[in-house]
């Protein structure tokens, strides 16, 4: 089974082909990405105007380069995926129309997948991960905790309320005038610090639920950093990341507690597995910390290799593989959407901290 996965939500343009033999076979035949890093870095953050042109220029290029890589063409897959939402919907519109017409063309069924669902089942296709498991999606657009109980089966735990983990490293880089992507600049940044220095605030700690909340953290930093006078060192920068990064992981962990106690108390404590997806899960103190909660708690930890973990092609091939083998296919009217969420009961429920 061969099937194209198509990428545009955001600021990578992506492309894979995974195949998959006999259960549990299966491996990416060939993958391309072109990462908009470039185009976007002047402006501190994504753009969306400029992600959907270069979508369009990228994109043909991608999928031609793709498929030779993999010695094939159109006629032998047997599946055209792509990311049909949510995301920026100029990026979705490229990418899921270009499925379209491919799927159109070459006679074949075409898969609109959920970017969501792709990073949600994405470590199976790296690793040996049976239904149902505890995940934590952590990039730029998101940060949530989802247990996934089967392909187009998921519970959404808690979400942030405001900024996703990855747009406040993004947007305290800014502050300190650190590059973009925040993150990885951020991390290394902080090696340096003294977490201790400055005692920012640990959003909803300590609350009921699962859900996340940045922006008050964020506030925190630009605070703290005028504290620091016309000029702050580079010392005090660095501690100041070494400082934002220790409340984020407090506070993830502190959530983090809270999804394993209610993955429990759904599940069991049977088979269970902790997983991490999405860019932010690169952070080495982020992982080091959720391998030690995990391992504190009987549960195997697994997070998909890195270039699996940011937005890729595969992730959304694999989803589409998934889904296509239990006849989940769609017509050439599957829209678009910006907004698109895996549980859409919980998306209806007001938001569990505010009540607390
Ligand atoms: O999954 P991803 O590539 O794209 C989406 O947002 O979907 O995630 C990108 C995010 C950015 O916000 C980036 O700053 C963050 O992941 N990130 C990190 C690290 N590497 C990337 N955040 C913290 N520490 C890192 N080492
Ligand atoms: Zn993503």
């Amino acid at each position: 089974m061969l099937v194209l996965g198509i990428e545009t939500s955001c600021d990578e343009t992506a492309c894979a082909v995974v195949q998959a033999a006999e259960d549990p076979a299966r491996r990416i035949v060939s993958h391309s990405l072109f990462s908009q890093l470039r185009e976007h870095a002047p402006y501190g953050g994504v753009v969306p105007e400029i992600a959907s042109r270069a979508h369009i220029e990228h994109l043909d290029g991608l999928i031609a380069e793709c498929l030779r890589g993999a010695g094939l063409q159109t006629d032998a897959l047997d599946a055209i995926a792509a990311t049909a939402g949510p995301g920026l919907i100029g990026g979705v519109m490229v990418g899921l129309m270009t499925a379209k017409t491919l799927a159109y063309a070459a006679q074949k069924p075409l898969i609109a997948v959920n970017h969501l669902e792709g990073h949600a089942l994405s470590v199976r296709l790296s690793d040996d991960v049976p239904f149902p498991y505890l995940l934590l999606l952590v990039s730029g657009g998101h940060c949530q905790f989802l247990i996934v109980e089967g392909v187009g089966r998921y519970r959404r735990l808690g979400t942030t309320i405001d900024d996703a983990a990855g747009e406040a490293f993004d947007k305290t880089a800014k502050l300190l005038g650190l590059g973009y992507p925040g993150g990885p600049a951020i991390e290394k940044l902080a090696r340096r610090g003294d977490a201790t220095r400055f005692a920012l605030p640990r959003p909803l700690k300590g609350k009921p639920g699962c859900d996340f909340s940045f922006s008050g953290l964020k506030t925190a930093v630009r605070l703290a950093l005028e504290s620091c006078g016309a000029a702050a060192s580079e010392q005090d920068k660095a501690d100041l990341a070494a400082s934002f990064q220790a409340a984020v992981l407090d506070v993830i962990l502190d959530r983090a507690r809270h999804a394993i106690a209610a993955f429990d108390a759904r599940h069991g404590a049977r088979a269970r597995h902790f997983v991490v997806a999405g860019g932010v899960a690169a952070n080495e103190a982020l992982r080091g910390g959720l391998v030690w909660l995990a391992e504190r708690n009987g549960m195997p930890f697994t997070a998909p290799p890195l270039k699996l973990c940011t937005d890729n092609g595969a992730m959304i091939a694999w989803a589409g593989l998934e889904r296509f083998r239990l006849g989940l296919i769609d017509d050439l009217q599957a829209p678009a959407r910006a907004r698109w969420p895996l549980d859409s009961l919980a998306e209806a429920k007001p938001f569990a901290g505010a009540k607390a």
